[in-house]
């Protein structure tokens, strides 16, 4: 197999077209459209929790969905072991920086699989291959002319690994240890996180940001789906146009990370080195335009918008590289209705959710419960009730009761459909509009919407059940009545699990090896081939039903 990459003459930053070029044989030649999908790179200062799941869940759900779509897909997480804040944590261990985020990466490497996730790649910024990525992306914005030396003198928090200014701070609020509202220079707090921020005094490189602000906000202005959702793009937008100072980009008070070219008493500030993964993984320097370059979405919290839509495409302006085609933020996940926080010890750990339930379920529940750019509430009771509800009683239901009379009234046995009525015409576009638009609110990663619109297709297989009633046509003996509805309702659950494969990998694959009576993998499963209304033959032999849901009591 060989592959080929082709830039199209970038006149705007973002009109890249990527395409693969796959010789399958010498006479057919496939374009598949790449699609690259990332994650943040966590932090190895602490162990994952709920909201490392959740991005990566959703990374990985458009990941699968975009395989199934043909696409040629690359998807990425990794970790972030530099900075102040690893450093920190490791000395309070009494260890290395790089023990510490050899034992957290471990665990991260550990339970990415256990959740299915499905990653082509996993970086880490301890790597040399990545260290090599962060000095040549210094050296291009060195060459650009947008770094020099100064002096910073202003407020750091570790715990955010970012900058303040004395202004930012007296501007915004904080709760004083006596309770009362108060500025957050006064409390010396981070308007962010209200943890400590620390004074810092030292000899630093500047990266000129200032001089991008006017570029960035007629990018953002130029591509209205850059930042997503559109209330965080408006928040991007009034960020810049109050203000770009230049950004401190390197530290001399401690060591852990990526030395200044040429200057080794500086390390590379942590989000510089960070960021850059996203290229350092594809290769980045040694190839110049790497084959999945720009990025189609990167998934991040909300915390770290401005990292990702200030900083980074700034850097890459600066560097002329094109800018990823879209940054989505996603809300917080607060647990029973409190905040997560290491200091609470509430914070949800992966272990205690994969004890109890499926990672299908969690996956699931996860990306259905909350819309997608919103802030939402993980409770236990609404895990439970939402499982009950749409997965065993709505689909699991209707799975189990379609097998169970086709495998009673026909051994199993799909027959031939006689005349089509329409009842049978309105099930089947319903199950083919589904189709296209959660491929519509897929691109817009409106994983909510996909799911209540799947759930409706179902929803319409159980009202088509009561309204056909299949035990009174066997009754009558209406064969040719008979096959034809269960020949819609199979096909129908067919398209339905297809659909629901992304989100629940396992369930769904068990599943469609019910319905389809073969193993179903990524290699022989595509829209292409199977997304079509009528595939499966008539004289098809499906399976027994085995409960995919069984109730939660
Ligand atoms: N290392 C940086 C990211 C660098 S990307 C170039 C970092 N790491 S982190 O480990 O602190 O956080 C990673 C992600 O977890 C962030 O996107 C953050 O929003 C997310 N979450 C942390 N707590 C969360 C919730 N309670 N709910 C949902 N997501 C949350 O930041």
């Amino acid at each position: 197999m060989y592959k080929c990459h082709e830039r199209m003459e970038a006149q705007e930053w973002s009109v890249v077209k990527c395409f693969d070029l796959i010789y399958i044989n010498p006479e057919k030649i496939v374009l598949m459209q790449s699609y690259y999908v990332t994650t943040p790179i966590y932090y190895v200062n602490d162990e994952p929790h709920l909201g490392h799941m959740y991005t990566t869940i959703a990374a990985d759900v458009l990941a699968r969905y975009q395989r199934l779509s043909g696409k040629d897909v690359f998807f990425l997480t990794g970790v972030d072991e530099h900075g102040q804040k690893v450093q920190q944590a490791a000395e309070k261990r009494g260890i290395a920086p790089i023990e510490l985020a050899d034992q957290v990466v471990e665990r991260y490497q550990s339970l990415w699989p256990e959740l299915e996730i499905s990653n082509d790649d996993f970086i880490r910024t301890s790597s040399p291959r990545h260290k090599a990525g962060v000095q040549a992306m210094w050296r291009r914005l060195e060459n650009a002319g947008t770094i020099y030396k100064g002096f910073y003198e202003d407020w750091y928090c570790v715990p955010c690994e970012a900058y303040w200014t004395e202004t930012q701070l007296k501007d915004a609020d904080c709760l004083a240890s006596d309770g009362l509202e108060t500025n957050c220079l006064e409390s010396k707090l981070c308007p962010d996180c209200k943890r400590a921020v620390e004074k810092i005094q030292e000899e630093s490189y500047f990266f000129r940001l200032s001089a991008f602000q006017d570029r960035l906000i007629e990018h953002i202005k130029a591509n209205p789906d850059f930042i997503a959702p559109a209330s965080r793009r408006n928040e991007v937008l009034s960020f810049i146009e109050s203000g770009l100072r230049d950004l401190s980009i390197s530290r001399t008070t401690f060591s852990w990370g990526v030395p200044v070219p040429g200057d080794e008493k500086h390390v590379i500030y942590v989000w510089i080195d960070a960021l850059t993964n996203y290229l350092s993984a594809l290769g980045f320097p040694d190839s110049d335009q790497p084959a999945h370059w720009p990025a189609d979405v990167h998934l991040i919290g909300k915390d770290i918008l401005r990292f990702h839509a200030v900083y980074w495409p700034a850097m890459l302006m600066a560097a002329e590289l094109p800018l990823p085609k879209r940054i989505y933020a996603h809300g917080w996940w607060t647990v029973e209705g409190e905040k997560m926080s290491k200091s609470r010890g509430n914070a949800l750990r992966p272990a205690e959710l994969l004890a109890q339930y499926d990672a299908d379920v969690l996956r699931y529940f996860l990306l259905r419960e909350v819309p997608f750019g919103q802030d939402g509430d993980f409770s236990f009771s609404a895990l439970k009730q939402r499982y009950n509800s749409e997965l065993a009683n709505d689909v699991g239901n209707l799975l189990n009761r379609s097998l169970a009379m086709l495998n009673k009234y026909r051994d199993g046995l799909l027959g031939a459909v006689a005349e089509e009525n329409e009842i049978d015409r309105a099930l089947i576009a319903d199950a083919q509009a589904m189709q296209r638009e959660v491929a519509d609110y897929m691109d817009k990663q409106s994983f909510h919407l996909v799911l209540e619109r799947i759930n409706a297709v179902v929803r319409h297989g159980n009202r088509y059940v009561e309204d056909n009633a299949p035990w009174v046509l066997a009754k009558q003996g209406d064969d040719a009545r008979l096959d034809t509805v269960l020949y819609h309702l199979i096909e129908m659950l067919r398209l339905v699990a297809l659909q629901l494969l992304p989100f629940m990998p396992e369930k769904m694959a068990a599943m469609l090896e019910q319905i389809m009576n073969r193993s179903v993998t990524v290699e022989n499963c595509s829209f292409a081939t199977d997304g079509g209304w009528g595939v499966l033959a008539a004289g098809h032999q499906c399976r027994k039903p085995e409960p995919l849901f069984p109730r939660m009591d």
